[in-house]
């Protein structure tokens, strides 16, 4: 199947993000006749019915469709963290199928980072160790290193006063960025987000998706599930889930601009009762 995905996968998606491996031609992520069954007891259930997609580098994807559509299932799948029951996927030309489980887990620590809707951070542990954890599992880097890699990130992400934080110190938005810093300390050249607005109000899922089209402008691929309109818009293509099948595949042919979108929204209510003290008085 023929697919346009418009002119997003432009010049700039070259050698993205700092991964490795130079200029391969095709696609990113390529899934044919991918299906995914899920057993329980005598009955077997097949999540994914035969997907066959093909994202190449610089995308900026966004999966839709309800609840139960497969969307995760597939996200899995395309970050090596699950293998498809049957039919193929190749990332970035490399069967993961055929790799040791130890090669695969390196594959995806060094080329996948991941960002989830309920953040996953661990709780008690200050900001700046949560982003450094990806490195420590890695074990390639020296402390120091490993402290400036994640300091970095969490700068990139906007968070560079807030690093010795908990999450529970921290708003869902700000919780977001630590994951995402996290996903970026590798410096992957592609991040798989499953629903990452979907905790937050609408205009600190703007600021969200306003940092994922900046890592996408960066040169990133960036695959994210989605219930929200303004992301799919905002993205260069959509591709829609229906019972574990593709029922459609669209670019997007003027994605919008988050950033823009979110300037043109009122000043936040937080702003106006900034200045009131906690307490009484402090509702307007
Ligand atoms: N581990 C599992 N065991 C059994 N069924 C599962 C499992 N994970 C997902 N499913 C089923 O597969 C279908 C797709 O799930 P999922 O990929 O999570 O959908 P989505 O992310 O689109 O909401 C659902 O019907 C779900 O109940
Ligand atoms: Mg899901």
């Amino acid at each position: 199947m023929e697919r346009d995905a418009g002119d997003s996968s432009g010049s700039h998606a070259q050698n993205a993000g700092g991964g490795s491996g130079g200029a391969r031609s095709g696609p990113l992520i390529a899934a044919e006749r991918v299906t995914r069954s899920y057993r329980s007891g005598d009955l077997e259930f097949q999540a994914l019915k035969g997907i066959d997609l093909a994202i190449h580098a610089g995308e900026m994807v966004s999966i839709i469709g309800a609840s139960g559509s497969g969307k995760s299932t597939l996200m899995y799948i395309l970050g090596l963290l699950d293998r498809p029951t049957s039919g193929n996927y190749l990332f970035d030309g490399v069967n993961p199928a055929a790799l040791p489980p130890p090669a695969v887990a390196e594959l995806r620590g060094a080329r996948i980072g991941f960002v989830f809707q309920q953040f996953h951070l661990l709780a008690r542990t200050p900001a700046l160790d949560n982003v450094e954890l990806p490195l420590l599992y890695q074990g390639a880097l020296g402390a120091r290193a490993r402290r400036t890699r994640a300091r970095d990130a969490l700068a990139r992400v906007g968070l560079a006063d807030r690093m010795r934080h908990h999450p529970t110190q921290l708003s869902g938005g700000q919780q977001q960025r630590v994951a995402i810093a996290r996903a970026l300390v590798n410096d992957p050249p592609l991040i798989l987000a499953d629903e990452p607005t979907g905790n937050l109000d609408s205009r600190t899922g703007l600021e969200i998706l306003a940092l994922l089209q900046e890592l996408h402008a960066e040169g990133r691929t960036i695959v994210v599930v989605t219930h929200e309109q303004e992301v799919a818009r905002c993205s260069s293509r959509v591709i829609a889930l229906r019972d574990g099948r593709v029922i459609s595949d669209r670019p997007v042919p003027e994605p919008g601009r988050a950033a823009e979108l979110l300037a043109a929204l009122p000043p936040p209510e937080d702003a106006l009762a900034a200045g009131a003290p906690s307490g009484a008085g402090g509702r307007r």
